[in-house]
């Protein structure tokens, strides 16, 4: 089927992208082919004095090139050729002898936007789906077909290193403050207002754009040595925030620069060579298998039924955090219920910070923030909860409190409604005996804090039926939540492979290593916070709870190690008490606290070596990982890589730890362990399913 449709209306020639068979717009090679053909036609076209393209789908443009075609890509001439390709055409596109102008409804990112910034003239949806943005290094990879080129001479170098470096997607408003779009216009009028453009051009008008940046921009972009200053900057941020581990924002960076010095012609050519080079590389083969990923995992579990008025029991820290981000996510009804109505109170407030927080950055209207507000209720009974499709409780840790709410929510909801618990250590199946419907019962886990961490985990007990599966995730989707559905087994899957890591770094620093090293040398493997950063920030009688269940349930390997309970004796549970290993003063952390380890009876001396650290935290997490996978928690390798990735920022560049395992090799990890074991103790001994695989060369991932 063909792509592209064409039709002469009133002197433009309308072009429409539809990939048919495509949920979404992509540029493949087919589709370059096409356009390739179309523009050498209209070029001889006499009736058509400019080009107006549009997307035929609904609420899509382009997302981007094809990336399913990277995934094939053999070797960096093979993907230098890819993007060499792009350039042609694009840069056909660009000196096309008739103006084009683009009018943009939907997704229109990477490749997509790249394509609109080679044409005369943007118009854009104030739609909320409407986002541009140059997202490739989220896919290890850099813009390859012009968009480090096009987008500084378009916006300035400042705004557009902004952007490609952070692999940043905007909406449309923004974009046209930024003037990436000359103008920003509602649904309706799109096509009118494109193609009345695209007249005004043919007629020989030109649009007067602004220079980027006003006079700071002139400074900073416009002169050679203000770019020097500029291009400095941006090195040393991108080295702070990748670590050295993510090799494309550094080669989006030297595309611009050199782009920027020797002219765009050049510019391209090193934008394809270095393109080529970074298709090819593990990290970005990794980032792409993390999208394909998620994409599928979005489809799990089919759709449920609607849910329109989510109502909530507990009103406190977690309460009002799932309260805040259902309604500004999903603009659902909301009611909370607490205890007493000074604690609903408090409830409502946090809640509205989450929107507050949200119109401050701009993500919500005034208007948008006012109506999502009044969706927004509290009440000291259950009066509303006939309405529900959804209860989520997050009331105390405790059985029979949990069980006494299920029991009253049962009484004060319709027979459809799902009741979710946010336990994180209750066997979702324990709190459903104490029910009338237990087939809707269903665990639903968030992380702390809810509005920001981008996991959760759905956990059917065991008369849980499908359909209360699908409600739980379809709503936990709409939240904005990546969600995988695990077992009813102690801490479920994340917090069951954050334990050992967590206990590990403990034991470590019992051994003397100072807690900021331990720290540093997680961060710079990958994760974004250290594992005592992570305590500190999760708290420690939290962790400490969740700890204490999985020792309960899995014994001597999972031991506790001896320090939390310590601090946790003393106060010290982490940020919210202002003080855990590290102090707080005002909300920010103040470096390591000397008392924490008069606490725990240590001097740092050195201790293990760095070498040894790095193994035995990642180590004993990877053959939890593998045995619980054994276990059937989570349900495919998949969902177990995307939980840790999204659960608590395994890092991306390695895939997820049953990844990692497979690109250590079963064998190595095995034999590693059991060195572990010999010397360390049997808490490493390698689980069954390692043993196993190292026997037969097996893998988690074909
Ligand atoms: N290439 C190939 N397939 C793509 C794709 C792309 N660029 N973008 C989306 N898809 C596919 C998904 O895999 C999924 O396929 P499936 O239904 O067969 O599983 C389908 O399109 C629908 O995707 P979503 O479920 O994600 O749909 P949403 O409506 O939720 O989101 C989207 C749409 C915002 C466009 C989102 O898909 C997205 O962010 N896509 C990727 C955007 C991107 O990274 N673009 C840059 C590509 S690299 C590039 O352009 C290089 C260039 O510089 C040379
Ligand atoms: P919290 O103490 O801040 O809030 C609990 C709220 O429940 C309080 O406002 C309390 O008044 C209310 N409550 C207690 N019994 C009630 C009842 N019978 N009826 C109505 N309201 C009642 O606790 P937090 O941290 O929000 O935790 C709630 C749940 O979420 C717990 O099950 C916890 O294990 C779980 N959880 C906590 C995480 C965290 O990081 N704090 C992370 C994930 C899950």
């Amino acid at each position: 089927m063909p792509a592209l449709r064409c039709e002469l209306q009133d002197g433009i020639a309308v072009v429409t992208l539809d990939l048919t068979d495509h949920p979404v717009n992509v540029i493949s090679r087919a589709v370059k082919d096409e356009f390739n053909a179309t523009f050498e036609r209209l070029a001889a076209e006499p009736g058509a004095q400019a080009v107006a393209l549009f997307s035929g789908k609904p609420d899509n443009f382009i997302a981007g090139a094809d990336i399913e075609e990277f995934v094939k890509l053999s070797s960096a001439a093979e993907a230098e050729r890819l993007s060499a390709d792009g350039h042609e055409m694009l840069s056909r596109v660009a000196a096309f002898p008739k103006p084009v102008v683009v009018g943009i409804h939907g997704a229109c990112l990477g490749g997509g936007l790249e394509f609109a910034l080679a044409c005369a003239y943007r118009v854009a949806t104030d739609h909320p789906k409407t986002q541009l943005g140059l997202p490739e290094v989220q896919l290890g990879l850099l813009p390859g077909a012009g968009g480090g080129q096009r987008l500084p001479r378009l916006i300035g170098a400042r705004a557009a290193l902004d952007i490609i470096l952070a692999g940043k997607v905007e909406r449309a408003r923004k974009a046209f403050q930024l003037g990436i779009v000359d103008e920003l216009v509602p649904p309706a009028i799109l096509r009118d207002i494109t193609l009345a453009a695209a007249k005004k051009l043919a007629g020989g008008w030109r649009p007067r754009r602004k220079r980027p940046g006003g006079f700071v921009g002139w400074v900073l972009d416009g002169n050679p040595l203000g770019r020097m200053l500029v291009f400095r900057m941006a090195r040393q941020q991108v080295l702070k925030q990748t670590g050295g581990n993510y090799p494309a924002p550094l080669a989006a960076l030297e595309a611009v620069e050199y782009g920027l010095r020797h002219g765009i012609a050049e510019g391209l050519k090193r934008e394809a060579q270095l393109f080529g080079r970074l298709a090819v590389t593990d990290v970005s083969r990794k980032l792409v298998q993390i999208f394909f990923a998620t994409t599928q995992l979005k489809k799990d579990y089919g759709v449920a039924d609607e849910v329109k008025r989510l109502c909530i029991v507990g009103a406190g820290f977690m309460g009002a955090g799932i309260a805040g981000t259902a309604v500004a996510q999903a603009g659902v009804d909301v009611r909370m219920k607490d205890s007493d109505l000074p604690r609903v109170a408090k409830g409502l407030i946090a809640a509205r910070e989450i929107l507050d927080d949200r119109l401050k950055r701009r993500r919500i209207t005034k208007y948008e923030h006012t109506r999502l507000i009044a969706l927004v209720s509290g009440s000291d009974s259950y009066a509303g909860f006939g309405r529900a499709d959804l209860v989520i409780e997050a009331v105390f840790e405790d059985l029979q409190v949990k069980q006494q709410v299920l029991r009253e929510v049962e009484a004060a909801t319709p027979e459809h409604a799902v009741f979710a618990s946010n336990t994180s250590t209750i066997p979702i199946t324990r709190i459903a005996e104490a029910a009338q419907r237990p087939e809707r019962v269903i665990g639903m886990h968030f992380f702390s804090p809810v509005a920001r961490m981008p996991l959760l985990e759905v956990i059917p007990g065991a008369r849980t039926t499908p359909g209360t599966v699908s409600t739980a995730v379809a709503f936990g989707r709409r939240m904005g939540k990546t969600a995988i559905v695990v077992k009813d087994t102690p801490g479920f899957w994340i917090n069951r492979i954050l334990a050992p890591y967590m206990n590990e770094a403990g034991h470590i620093l019992l051994e003397g290593v100072a807690i900021e090293e331990i720290d540093r040398l997680m961060v710079q493997w990958g994760f974004p916070v250290g594992p005592i950063t992570l305590l500190d920030e999760v708290g420690l009688d939290v962790a400490q709870k969740a700890s204490g269940v999985l020792h309960a349930a899995f014994g001597d390997r999972l031991v506790p190690a001896p320090v939390f309970a310590l601090l946790v004796k003393d106060g010290r549970l982490g940020r919210k008490a202002g003080k855990g290993f590290y102090k707080y003063a005002n909300g920010k952390k103040r470096g390591v606290d000397p008392a924490a380890y008069a606490l725990v009876g240590v001097h740092p001396n050195g201790g293990v070596r760095p070498a040894e650290i790095l193994q035995r935290v990642v180590l004993t997490m990877l053959n939890e990982a593998a045995r619980a996978v054994g276990e059937g928690v989570v349900r495919s390798p998949r969902d177990g890589d995307i939980g840790a990735l999204f659960g608590f920022g395994f890092p991306p560049f390695r895939g997820g730890p049953l990844r990692h395992v497979d690109d250590l090799g079963a064998a190595r990890v095995v034999a590693d362990l059991e060195r572990l074991a010999d010397r360390c103790g049997e808490r490493f001994s390698p689980c069954e399913v390692l043993q196993d695989q190292a026997r037969r060369h097996g893998k988690f991932y074909p």
